[in-house]
């Protein structure tokens, strides 16, 4: 299948995944539930999906509970964890038993097993923990190419070869460095700046003040992935929002660029899909 009907079909996905995130009406499920969480720097994010994988409802919670890719905070991350599930529980009137959750790769050895133990205090019986460039391509129904993840904290860079990550790095530089400029050009806080990044009156403006950030981010990519091949890029994780992020990056590696609706949806979607795969 072409690209462009790839990234239109994964489209449809998401925006019905964003038409059911809380507090919107979700439909009566039929048949097993699965669920994906992703614990993030910025977010964290629960996904409920049915059997044919289709978007039931969803829970977003700003957390500061990750550090470069580490959980840092696991009693908060229970919490959250717990507090979204009986949520989504309630809204679909259902029990979920049944979830997955998705670690940044390189991040393997203790992480996977405390992301476990979150999902298992929410009462979840853990399907698969799965490297979440692996999630994010479940969505976009990519075998090739290559998965650029720049959420709250880190970029995530994954090359992707016969649909398995054959080379990954992660590097801290993300959606927070933006705030942190933001605030030093304006002297205003990291809140205020984070508060005008996402504002779409500010953000024409705010271009040339974020260009350095932006710049470092192509630099880390266009460095990882000398000797690889990279047909196309595919932006995924909140940050690569930003109007205009996705034709600098095209323009500054010369490899062409895929942005998905909602990028910030993507992999904890491709996390609940990774449950049904299982
Ligand atoms: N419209 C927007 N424009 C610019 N940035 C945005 C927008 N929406 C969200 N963001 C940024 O996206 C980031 C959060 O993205 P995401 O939820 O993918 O990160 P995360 O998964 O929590 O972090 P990480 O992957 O680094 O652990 C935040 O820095 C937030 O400011
Ligand atoms: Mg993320």
């Amino acid at each position: 299948m072409k690209t462009v009907d790839q990234l239109e079909q994964a489209n449809a996905l998401i925006n019905s995944l964003a038409s059911r995130m809380a507090p919107h009406p979700v439909p009566a499920p039929k048949g097993p539930v699965y669920v994906g969480v992703d614990v993030g720097t910025a977010n964290v994010v629960s996904v409920a999906i049915d059997g044919e994988g289709i978007p039931l409802a969803g829970e977003m919670t700003p957390a500061r509970v990750v550090k470069e890719g580490i959980i840092v905070n696991y009693l908060e991350a229970v919490q959250i964890v717990r507090s979204q599930i009986q949520s989504l529980g309630r809204r679909l009137d259902t029990e979920l038993k049944i979830g997955a959750s998705a670690i940044p790769p390189g991040t393997e050895s203790g992480n996977a097993r405390v992301t476990r133990n979150i999902l298992e205090a929410a009462d979840l019986e853990v399907c698969a923990i799965i490297d979440e460039p692996t999630a994010a391509s479940l969505v976009l129904g990519t075998q090739e190419g290559v998965v650029v993840d720049v959420g709250g904290g880190t970029t995530g860079i994954s090359v992707l070869d016969q649909g398995k990550v054959i080379y990954t790095a992660d590097e801290p530089t993300g959606g927070f460095q933006f705030d942190l400029v933001i605030a030093g050009h304006f002297k205003i806080s990291t809140e205020e700046a984070e508060a005008m990044k996402r504002d779409p009156i500010h953000q024409r403006v705010l271009f040339p003040v974020i260009r350095p950030v932006l710049e470092k981010i192509a630099f880390i990519v266009r460095r990882h992935l000398v000797g690889y091949h990279a047909p196309a890029l595919y932006l995924v994780g909140g940050t690569c929002s930003f109007p205009g992020f996705d034709r600098f990056m095209e323009q500054e590696t010369g490899i062409p660029t895929y942005l998905p609706a909602l990028p910030l949806m993507v992999t904890p979607l491709g996390i609940a899909l990774s449950c049904k795969e299982g």
